[in-house]
C-alpha cells in the first residue's frame, strides 16, 4: 500500500521463488518513494527494511511529520535524489523526537547498523525558519538534529545538501568507519532570529571517521569533536559563518573521562567566524576529566575571524578559579600549523592553559596572521611550547 507497485510486486516475487527464511524479503533492486500526500515516514521506514536500496526520486518531496528509527539496517543504499522535508511540528518534535541525555538533545532521524550509504545529490531540509523563532522566546525549547548515525558501522553519507536544520546537522554517535564527502550545509534565516547551533557535525564516541571536501554555511561549530571522538580526519572544508573547528569542550561532567585523540583537520577555508582552530576544556568545581592527544590543525586560511587560533583549557571559569581548580582535562601533542589571514581583533593566536603542565608540547609553526590594524598579539598561559615559533610567544615556556 506504501511502495511503489512495481517494488510489492518484486518482492512477491522474491519472496515466493526464493524461500527466503526472514519473514519480511529484501528486494535485491531498487525501490523507488513517490510523496503520498500525507506523512511519508511509515512508507519511507517500510522500504528501507524490505527493499536493499531506497530511491527518493529528483521530483520527489518525502513529508517527514513522524520521526525515523532505522538502527540496525545491514547493507543499504538510500539515494536521495529529491528531497526529505521535515515538518516543523514543534509539539510533536519535541515530545516525539528520539531523545539523547548528552547535552540534552533530540533528534529526527537515527541511522545505524552495518553498510550503509546516503548519497544521490539530494536535500534534507530540516525547515529550520520555525525553530529559530520559536527558540527566540523559548531558550529551553528541544530542537531536533537533523540527521544521527547511531551505533553505525561503515556508513558513508556522500553528495547530500542538508539545509536549515533546527540545531545540529549532523551527530555521529557510538559508531566507526564513517565517511561524509561532499556535502553542502547551510542554514540561514530569514527573520532577525540566527541559525542557532546549527552545527556541522559533532562526533561523540565514535571511532575512524572522515569529513572531506563539503562546504558548510551555519551558526555555530563547523566540526566539533566531543567526548571519545578518535582516529578523525576532516580535509578540504569551506565553513562560513560557524564557530570553527572545536574539540571539546571537555572535561564537562564530573565523573566522566572524555579522551579525543588522533585527530587531523587540514586544509581548511575559515571566514566570518567566531574561532579557527580551537581547543577547550572546561576547569573549576566539580568538572569532569579526560586528555586530548595528538591533535594536528594544518593549513588553515581564515578570513576575519575573531580567535584564528585558540586553547581554553579554563573554559568558562575565571582565572582565580582557574588557578585553584585547574583542569583535569590535560592536552598534549598538538600542533597549528600553516595558519594563515585575518583576525577581527588584535589577538591573534590565545594559548590559555590551567597551571601545572597541564598542557605540553604545543607546537606553532609557520603562523601569518594579521589584525585588522597594529601590530598582532600572541596570548600565552602555562603553556610548554614545542616547535620553533617561541619567538612569536614569549610568554610561553619552551621545552
Ligand atoms: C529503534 O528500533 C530498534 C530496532 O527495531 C529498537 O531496538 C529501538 O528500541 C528503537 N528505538 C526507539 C527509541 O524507539
Ligand atoms: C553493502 O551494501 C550494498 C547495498 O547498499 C551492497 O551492494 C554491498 O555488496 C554491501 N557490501 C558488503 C561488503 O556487504
Ligand atoms: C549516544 O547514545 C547513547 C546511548 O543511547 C546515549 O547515552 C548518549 O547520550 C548519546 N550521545 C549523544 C551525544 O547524544
Ligand atoms: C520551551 O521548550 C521546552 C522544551 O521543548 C518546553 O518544555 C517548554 O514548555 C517550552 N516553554 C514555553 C514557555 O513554551
Ligand atoms: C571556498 O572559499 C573560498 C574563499 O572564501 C572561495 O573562494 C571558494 O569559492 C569556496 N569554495 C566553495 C566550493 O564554496
Ligand atoms: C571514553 O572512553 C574511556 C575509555 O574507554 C571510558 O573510560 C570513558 O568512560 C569514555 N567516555 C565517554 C564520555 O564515553
Ligand atoms: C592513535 O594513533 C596511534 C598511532 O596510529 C595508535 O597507536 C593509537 O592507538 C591511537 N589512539 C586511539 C585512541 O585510537
Ligand atoms: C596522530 O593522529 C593521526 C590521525 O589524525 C594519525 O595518522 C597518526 O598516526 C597519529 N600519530 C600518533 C603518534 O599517534
Ligand atoms: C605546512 O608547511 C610545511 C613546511 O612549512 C609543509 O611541509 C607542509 O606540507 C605544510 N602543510 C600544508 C597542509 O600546507
Amino acid at each position: 500500500m506504501y511502495i511503489a507497485l512495481l517494488c510489492v510486486l518484486l518482492q512477491l516475487w522474491l519472496g515466493a521463488n526464493f524461500g527466503h527464511a526472514s519473514s519480511q524479503a529484501v528486494s535485491a533492486t531498487a525501490c523507488t518513494l513517490k510523496a503520498t500526500g500525507r506523512d511519508d515516514a511509515p512508507q519511507f521506514l517500510h522500504a528501507v527494511q524490505t527493499c536493499s536500496t531506497v530511491v527518493i526520486p529528483e521530483a520527489t518531496t518525502l513529508n517527514i511529520a513522524t520521526r525515523l528509527n532505522m538502527t540496525g539496517l545491514v547493507n543499504k543504499h538510500i539515494n536521495l535524489a529529491g528531497t526529505i522535508r521535515f515538518s516543523p511540528d514543534i509539539p510533536y518534535w519535541t515530545g516525539n523526537g528520539f531523545f539523547f541525555p548528552f547535552q540534552t538533545q533530540i533528534t529526527f532521524w537515527v541511522l545505524g547498523g552495518n553498510n550503509i550509504t546516503l548519497t544521490g545529490g539530494g536535500t534534507l531540509d530540516g525547515a529550520g525558519q520555525a525553530w529559530y523563532d520559536a527558540f527566540a522566546t523559548n531558550s529551553t525549547l528541544l530542537r531536533p538534529i537533523t540527521l544521527t548515525i547511531f551505533q553505525g558501522t561503515g556508513v558513508t553519507v556522500e553528495g547530500i545538501k542538508m539545509i536549515n536544520g533546527p540545531e545540529w546537522h549532523n551527530l555521529i554517535n557510538e559508531s566507526k568507519d564513517v565517511i561524509y564527502q561532499n556535502i553542502h550545509i547551510s542554514a540561514t534565516s530569514t527573520s532577525s532570529h540566527g541559525p542557532a547551533n546549527t552545527d556541522g557535525w559533532n562526533i561523540y564516541r565514535s571511532d575512524n571517521v572522515v569529513i572531506r571536501d563539503s562546504v558548510i554555511i551555519n551558526g555555530d561549530d563547523c566540526v566539533a569533536f566531543k567526548p571519545n571522538a578518535t582516529n578523525v580526519v576532516v580535509s578540504n572544508l569551506n565553513c562560513t559563518g560557524s564557530h570553527g573547528i572545536s574539540v571539546g569542550s571537555l572535561g564537562q561532567f564530573p565523573g566522566m573521562f572524555d579522551i579525543v585523540e588522533n585527530v587531523t583537520a587540514t586544509n581548511i577555508r575559515m571566514s566570518n567566524a567566531q574561532n579557527g582552530a580551537r581547543i577547550k576544556a572546561w576547569a573549576g568545581p566539580n568538572v569532569g576529566s579526560g586528555i586530548v592527544k595528538n591533535i594536528t590543525f594544518d593549513g588553515f586560511i581564515e578570513s576575519k575571524v575573531d580567535h584564528p587560533v585558540i586553547i581554553d583549557q579554563c573554559y568558562m571559569t575565571n582565572a582565580a578559579a582557574c588557578v585553584e581548580f585547574p583542569s583535569n582535562t590535560f592536552i598534549q601533542d598538538v600542533w597549528f600549523n600553516n595558519i594563515s589571514g585575518t583576525s577581527t581583533g588584535s589577538v591573534v593566536a590565545a594559548l590559555s592553559c590551567s597551571p601545572d603542565g597541564r598542557c605540553s608540547n604545543i607546537n606553532v609553526n609557520n603562523l601569518k596572521l594579521s589584525p585588522p590594524s597594529g601590530t598582532a598579539k600572541f596570548t600565552c598561559q602555562n603553556v610548554v611550547i614545542g616547535g620553533n615559533s617561541a619567538t612569536l610567544f614569549p610568554a610561553c615556556t619552551v621545552t
